[in-house]
């Protein structure tokens, strides 16, 4: 296990955002910054350090990125028997680059269990995604069966229910039909293997594209901890019957430490994490990576962002517009 102190002389060793121009056009979204290689058919997803919760961003958390950008690529390798996946290549620890896909406007969330917003939604008699699920359920009640709950992919604030019927609006049923299908065999695979390592799959979020000769492929990231939630396995029958919450390994100590000890959930400007928090996430992610994969994760010393620039220009891509 990583000690404290190698992150802490890496709290402002992180990559923030970068300014690579050359690539293509820059779009930056919460967490990573992409280029898009419309030539080349191409993107550059550079994932960034950057933490957000409640869509907002709060700062930065030493080997974040690596750590996404790796279980990532784990997963897209683990999974590519399921589903054809956009990845090509890690250039670097930071780095994915991929087939560029005209995205489908959904999130296609898969759930095992009643929890989190689905479950607050329910707790209120709401039924966003005409799901008709049986009364009576309990916090964090596993399912009889897979749920999927669509969401528009907002590009501004948070992403909304969808009944599948709304889906069908945007996307011929064909496609989405074969969407669901795809997110079904991918999740019964990802929990197949977290519960090898001893944890549950709780819920995650899968994103689609189309590539350039109509290939439905899986894109953004998957099963990384910051589009999914997982539970500690041992723990989980005995939580449930005490009512307990259950043992996480994800974004939820940050967003419980925002809403316990500072009050936030999202509104107004973000506090500032305090260096215990920066570190305590920090091991959290590193742990989470270590279990999954079975492997020792690699810090690699020095400067990150320099780094990046330095593996990409390796690999022959223009980092600099007139470079
Ligand atoms: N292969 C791909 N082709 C086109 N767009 C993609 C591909 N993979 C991921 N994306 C998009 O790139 C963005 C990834 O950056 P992210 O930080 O997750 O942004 P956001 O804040 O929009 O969620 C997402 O908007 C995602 O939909
Ligand atoms: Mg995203």
């Amino acid at each position: 296990m990583i000690s404290d102190e190698i992150i802490k002389n890496n709290i402002n060793n992180t990559v923030k955002e970068t300014d690579f121009s050359g690539l293509g056009e820059k779009y930056k979204g919460k967490v990573r910054d992409n280029y898009t290689d419309k030539e080349n058919g191409k993107r550059v997803i550079v994932v960034t350090d950057r933490i957000s919760a409640f869509d907002v961003v709060l700062g930065t958390i030493p080997f974040k990125g690596q750590v996404l950008n790796q279980l990532a690529a784990f997963w897209f390798n683990e999974t590519k028997d399921v589903a054809p996946s956009h990845f090509i290549e890690n250039p670097d620890p930071n780095v994915m680059i991929v087939k560029l896909c005209k995205t489908f406007p959904v999130e296609v969330i898969v759930r095992n269990y009643i929890t989190g917003s689905l479950w607050r939604e329910y707790e209120k008699g709401e039924d966003n995604y005409g799901l008709g699920l049986p009364s009576g359920m309990k916090k964090d009640q596993k399912f009889d069966q897979l749920i999927i709950t669509p969401s528009t992919k907002a590009d501004e604030g948070h992403d909304l229910p969808m009944k599948r019927e709304d889906v069908l609006k945007l996307i011929p049923e064909e496609k989405y039909a074969k969407m669901e299908e795809t997110a079904l065999k991918l999740f019964a695979r990802g929990s197949e293997i977290a519960a090898k390592r001893g944890l549950i799959l709780v819920d995650t979020k899968y994103e689609f594209g189309e590539s350039s000769d109509g290939e439905i492929l899986v894109i953004d990231e998957i099963h990384t901890p910051d589009s999914s939630r997982y539970w500690i396995k041992e723990s989980y029958d005995e939580l449930f019957g005490k009512k307990q919450s259950q043992k996480m390994l994800d974004k939820e100590y940050i967003r419980q430490w925002l809403i316990n000890e500072k009050g936030y959930m999202g509104n107004g400007p973000a506090p500032q994490l305090s260096e215990e928090v920066i570190v305590t996430a920090a091991k959290k992610y590193i742990e989470l990576y270590e279990l999954i994969t079975g492997e020792k994760f690699e810090v690699v010393e020095g400067n990150v962002d320099s780094r990046i620039r330095k593996n990409l220009l390796n690999k022959g891509l223009k980092v600099e517009e007139n470079g």
